[in-house]
């Protein structure tokens, strides 16, 4: 089986063609840069394929019951012909077949041999990325080359406007199985927009389209440069594609190259005005060659990694999967844009069609804000972006204030289907995960804290938390004196239906304390800002009590005695059904005769609840206490979420379990490259590449951002030698540097020294220098 091969720690390789594995190297090798992502589909495709390239925040709903983010024109499409012979897969004997994507460049490259005709062998290499520099372009490198024997070569690139979603799998008669490269061709598909225009201005080429509901206009422009004077070249135009088709005739030995340079922008893109056409032209006008532009793309990612590398030193494929995890992470989110989250599946594939769910605020926002700030500022301002959804969410629940939907795209109202797509199934989840709400709250004042942006607090962030804290107070019933959230869901999806989930009732009281806490705050310290916000959304000093009386009467777990907090009103009554069978990948498999919708009734968990809520605030219960809902907990989690085990596995090592940490972190590192769930064809597991993040700098580093400043307690697995990883804090950035008994640190940024805490000692550090720490010296 062909799978992702080690090359060290920066380069992710396929080596050899395997059309049973090509639709998950398309999701493992997607190039992007935030704005857009383009899956790693061969560029003349295979049958089977399943290409895309998504734009951030273009959805549409059109002739689909649920939004799609859509699949919007594919600017790769390259055939190549010899002698008439279309050189893909099955036209034509592969040879050999290399790609690599190297981490550190964005770069995805190819080097593939066919054997043609009469033993003929053809070489073509390719290179692609899309610019992290200018983040409207694209860019391919094709390189031909008949390597014995003269041939006529044609080649044809373009734009390709004939794409579409995938829309579900009809109904076959129960046991009907599919070849795996008419797979894709069963599924009935929708379409999500229009080619208006397609033409030249002179070697230049466009494709204009337009989505059908969303009314969005998409514009990509196209220059295809030759290194050879070809013997021929045509310009080839349809209503929904355009293209160049170049003949050349080249002697053994010898290669043609062709450059590719795509300008893409949309009416959608936030700050900019003009129509999209023309802006698309400009970039190209803008760029000289394509090595220019990959050299200001590799620039700009070597920025990007001095702040967000995290290095373990000593095991190479855990090496790898970090910086794996991190490079996903880079290209899945844009600082400039203030408009646009990430889907559940990254802009890597059409998974969840490209919804947004709590795992940016909860699994992947602890990255960006302490590696790249500005990006953590852009996520939250996309919920400042969707408010007006989130108030008609609430409104359409007859609450006042704001709610935000469990599932959302473009405006923030709830886009998560009613029923599965086989319609036997209610999708609970739209209903009743409020907690989303509060961990969007959560996210705001965590951010607030880490990054010292007062000015974002007191402004959008306070705006969000008073609307969304009036929801709480009307959602909210009375109970006596007490307060109770009926019908919910927790985090752990196999229980609906349930009243006073602790995860959820916690988080809401957190989250009305803190709106109390900002509340009073900005009477104090900024009574003009809080007077504006009054005027806009008619806050008042009524409100700031009832939150605070709501956050008193609500009900909420405490330190009870006997360690272990109820995840619901009930769960201790429900059926004990012990897990007895792991599967290949060590995850626990499901008991017999149980699947995801049918255990209700059981006190199995989906994934982590109580143990989620300790993660979120690990000061608000004692170690004896986490360790106690840990050890209960833990057992009874099926991790039928890729969210699950890197928050098993950082619990696990702040209670004192590491037993199970590094195999935790396994699962959760290599969920996409070793694809440990089998769906990492439909798009990367973003949330867990997040977690993967978190468990190696707050796991195994130690790492806590606390309200009495930062402390590191590096506790590496055996095979690690170091870990080094940078961290951002109220605009300064400390790199550590830890191993198992020393540890070092340098604090970058002008300003005084700041006091850390590692291993449980203050250390003092100054500016530009390093300081190192002994795990036994006393200091
Ligand atoms: C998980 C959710 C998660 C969603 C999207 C579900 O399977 O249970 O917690 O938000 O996937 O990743």
């Amino acid at each position: 089986m062909t799978t992702a091969v080690d090359t060290g720690t920066w380069t992710v390789t396929e080596e050899g063609w395997d059309p049973l594995r090509a639709n998950y190297f398309e999701t493992v090798f997607t190039v992007g840069n935030g704005r857009l992502g383009t899956r790693g589909s061969l560029e003349e495709r295979h049958t089977g394929a399943l290409p895309g390239t998504f734009l951030a925040g273009v959805y549409d709903a059109y002739d689909s019951p649920v939004i799609d983010l859509v699949n919007a024109p594919d600017w790769l499409t390259t055939e190549v012909y010899v002698d008439g012979l279309l050189l893909d897969p099955l036209a034509a004997t592969v040879a050999s077949h290399r790609r690599s994507l190297d981490l550190r460049t964005g770069v995805l490259s190819r080097d593939t041999v066919f054997m043609v005709a009469n033993d003929a062998r053809v070489r073509i290499r390719t290179e692609r990325f899309a610019s992290m520099a200018n983040r409207d372009l694209t860019a391919l490198r094709l390189e031909v080359t008949p390597l014995d024997r003269p041939a006529d070569i044609t080649v044809r690139t373009g734009i390709d406007g004939d794409r579409k979603n995938l829309e579900r799998l009809p109904a076959y008669p129960d046991g009907t199985t599919f070849p795996h490269d008419l797979k894709w061709d069963k599924w009935a598909r929708s379409t999500h927009f229009h080619c208006e225009e397609t033409g030249f201005v002179g070697e230049t080429g466009h494709l204009v389209c337009r989505t059908i509901d969303s009314d969005i206009q998409i514009a990509y422009v196209c220059d295809v440069g030759v290194d050879t004077t070809p013997a021929r070249r045509r310009q080839v135009r349809r209503h929904d594609y355009v293209g160049v088709e170049v003949d050349f005739d080249v002697d053994a030995g010898v290669s043609v190259t062709l450059d590719k340079l795509v300008g893409i922008a949309t009416s959608r893109d936030p700050g900019e005005s003009g129509a999209p056409l023309s802006r698309a032209s400009n970039t190209l006008l803008r760029t000289a060659d394509f090595e220019t532009a990959q050299a200001s793309s590799s620039a700009a990612w070597a920025q990007l990694w001095a702040d967000s590398d995290c290095e373990i030193v000593g095991d190479e494929r855990a090496a790898l999967a970090l910086r794996f995890g991190i490079y996903h992470l880079l290209i899945a989110a844009n600082p400039d844009d203030p408009t646009v989250n990430i889907g559940a599946k990254s802009l890597s594939g059409e998974g969840y069609r490209g919804h947004v769910f709590w795992d940016t605020e909860i699994m992947m926002l602890p990255f960006y804000m302490f590696t790249q700030p500005k990006t953590a500022r852009a996520l939250l301002g996309y919920r400042h972006h969707t408010l007006p959804g989130a108030r008609k969410v609430s409104s359409d629940n007859e609450t006042r204030g704001a709610r935000y939907p469990w599932e959302s795209a473009d405006t923030g109202l709830e886009e998560c289907p009613l029923f599965t797509p086989d319609g036997l199934n209610r999708f609970y989840t739209r209903d009743e995960e409020l907690h989303v709400t509060a961990d969007v709250a959560y996210a705001i004042v965590r951010y607030a804290d880490i990054t010292g942006d007062v000015d974002y607090l007191y402004g959008e962030g306070a705006e969000i938390l008073f609307e969304t804290a009036r929801y709480w107070v009307d959602r909210c019933e009375s109970d006596d004196d007490a307060l109770a959230l009926r019908t919910v869901m927790g985090p752990d999806e196999f229980h609906s239906h349930v009243d006073d989930n602790a995860f959820t009732n916690r988080m809401v009281q957190w989250h009305l304390e803190r709106a109390v806490a900002v509340h009073s705050a900005m009477t104090a310290e900024r009574p003009r800002a809080l007077a504006d916000l009054e005027q806009r959304i008619g806050v008042t000093a009524d409100d700031a009590a009832a939150w605070a009386d709501s956050a008193r009467r609500i009900v909420a777990p405490t330190d009870p005695d006997c360690g272990v907090i109820e995840q619901f009103d009930g769960y201790f009554d429900r059926a004990v059904v012990p897990v007895t069978e792991w599967d290949a990948n060590d995850m626990p498999r499901y008991p017999k005769g149980y699947n995801h919708f049918n255990c209700e009734d059981t006190s199995l968990l989906k994934q982590p609840d109580v143990v989620m809520l300790m993660f979120l605030l690990p000061d608000d219960y004692s170690l004896a206490t986490r360790r106690a809902n840990y050890e209960f907990y833990e057992p009874r989690t099926l991790h039928k979420s890729s969210l699950s085990p890197s928050i098993h596995a950082i619990v696990g090592l702040q209670v004192g379990d590491a037993s199970k940490a590094e195999r935790y972190f396994a699962r959760s590192a290599f969920v996409d490259l070793d694809d440990n769930q089998g769906n990492t064809e439909e798009g990367m597991h973003i949330a867990s590449a997040g977690g993967t993040w978190q468990v190696a700098t707050h796991g195994f580093g130690g790492f806590l951002a606390s309200s009495d400043g930062l402390h590191f307690s590096p506790s590496l697995p055996q095979s690690w030698q170091r870990l080094r990883f940078s961290v951002h804090w109220r605009g300064r950035k400390i790199r550590a540097d830890l191993g198992h008994d020393d540890a070092s640190f340098e604090l970058i940024g002008a300003g005084p020294a700041e006091t850390i805490t590692v291993w449980d000692r203050s250390v003092s550090l100054s500016p530009g220098r390093l300081q190192t720490v002994g795990k036994t010296e006393r200091t």
